[in-house]
């Protein structure tokens, strides 16, 4: 039978239901079946791609793992799903109050996003600019990590406009350096709501965890892990077979990449487990551009739930993914679940989101990323040094382009990568070699 393919001609706004719950309302078509589904067309000027993938909204397939892999999955994946309050707007919206406490704003924290090149500025001349033109009316409201100033690091009289406008007049590096320090006056602790979430597979670096690294749960479930990788490679086939322009993207984009950071012969590097989790709308960041999301879900076998269903409120639709199927999604629409539910309230969803992670593509080898790891680690347990206080992680500013670090590769037997610093001094300072 041929696959139902449903066209859409219009869409609606829904950029304000973003950190909200979705419900029945939400949608006016729920799909259980087989189905494409293609946004309607609108094309940016110079956009010539025309192959079907440019336009597509989901694809959904019904029953495409066996019962075997979905097992597989559960038994490997499950405890990767633990209580986490890190999940920003998808967690919905906030109980609590913000009194008493110097929350870092909604405006502030896009404004850090665009100046640590995390934000998408496609399309815009000053995103500087568009961030104060599109918050600066609501300059009160708490940013979605839900994150608060370390008031005993941050100078006093710190101004955050003022930074702004001195940083993005600074080089690309500079401003990375005072984002990096920036960032680490800001408390990790985040209240927004908990949620049981997690991650497996491979992660990229960031300003407080410099080195791409096995995330905690693989390295500490290694076989329990490795249990799961034929359904992730299950669903990576998928992947190919109902997108296969995008899957070849992705598939390039990880070639160049240690095969250590690549989880089994998938073209994955980076699991997100939710454990009943019942999202509100947000729009999903840290993949590829050029992949495509890839959603499953798996259970125990007995605790079923109803409800859960997958809406795309700007398009009217949803998807209700039982385990065993197969979602193939644009993720960077925004999307959340409708309540999750059972007769007898006992009820588990473990919904597998597989991906590649776009800054992944900055690893190095294992050897140097690991090198980096013991370097941060060193500088964090030694007492001895100038920069360190309680509770330091070992980062500061600039130790990447420091002679300490450069000894340490060589020490490592890293000459590769120590040569290369050396390049790099040498052009900087305008040397011809
Ligand atoms: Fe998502």
């Amino acid at each position: 039978m041929a696959i139902k393919q449903i066209y859409l001609t219009e869409q609606v706004p829904a950029d304000h239901l973003l950190g909200t719950f979705l419900d029945d309302s939400h949608y006016d078509t729920l799909i259980a079946e087989d189905c494409d589904i293609y946004k309607p067309i609108y094309r940016k000027k110079g956009d010539t791609a025309n192959d079907g993938e440019q336009n597509l909204l989901l694809k959904f397939r019904r029953n495409v793992f066996s019962p075997e892999l979905v097992k597989c999955a559960y038994g490997g994946l499950k405890e990767a799903a633990q209580a986490s309050q890190n999940r920003g707007i998808a967690a919905g919206p906030r109980t609590e109050k913000s009194t008493g406490r110097d929350w870092v704003t909604l405006i502030q924290e896009k404004l850090l996003d665009v100046l640590s090149g995390t934000a998408s500025t496609i399309d815009s001349s000053d995103p500087i600019q568009d961030v104060y033109d599109k918050y600066e009316s609501d300059s009160s409201q708490v940013g979605p990590r839900g994150s608060v100033w370390m008031t005993q690091k941050r100078p006093t009289g710190f101004d955050c406009n003022e930074w702004v406008h001195k940083t993005k007049k600074l080089s690309a590096a500079e401003r990375t350096k005072e984002v990096e320090q920036v960032y680490d006056w800001i408390s990790d602790t985040s209240y927004a709501n908990p949620v049981n979430s997690g991650i497996a597979g491979y992660f990229d670096r960031y300003p407080r965890i410099p080195y791409c690294r096995t995330t905690a749960y693989t390295a500490a479930n290694t076989q329990s892990f490795e249990s799961a990788i034929p359904f992730i490679e299950a669903v990576s086939d998928q992947f190919k077979a109902l997108i296969p322009g995008r899957y070849e993207a992705q598939k390039e984009a990880m070639a160049h990449l240690d095969s250590s950071f690549r989880v089994g012969n998938s073209v994955y590097t980076t699991i997100t487990v939710n454990k009943t989790y019942r999202t509100a709308a947000h729009r999903d960041a840290g993949d590829l551009a050029e992949g495509f999301g890839n959603l499953t879900c798996t259970w125990d076998g007995v605790r079923g739930w109803e409800g859960a269903y997958l809406v795309f409120p700007a398009f009217r639709c949803a998807v209700n993914v039982r385990p065993g199927d197969m979602l193939a999604m644009d993720v960077h629409e925004i999307h959340g679940n409708t309540p999750i539910h059972s007769e007898n309230g006992d009820h588990e969803r473990i919904s597998i989101v597989c991906y590649m992670r776009e800054k992944m593509a900055n690893c190095k080898s294992k050897a140097y990323e690991e090198a980096r790891y013991r370097f941060v680690e060193t500088r964090r347990l030694d007492k001895t040094r100038s920069e360190w206080f309680d509770k330091w992680n070992g980062v500061s500013t600039g130790m990447w382009d420091t002679d300490e670090w450069y000894k340490f590769l060589l020490d490592n037997g890293l000459h590769e990568y120590a040569n290369a610093m050396n390049t790099k001094k040498a052009v900087n300072a305008g040397l011809d070699i």
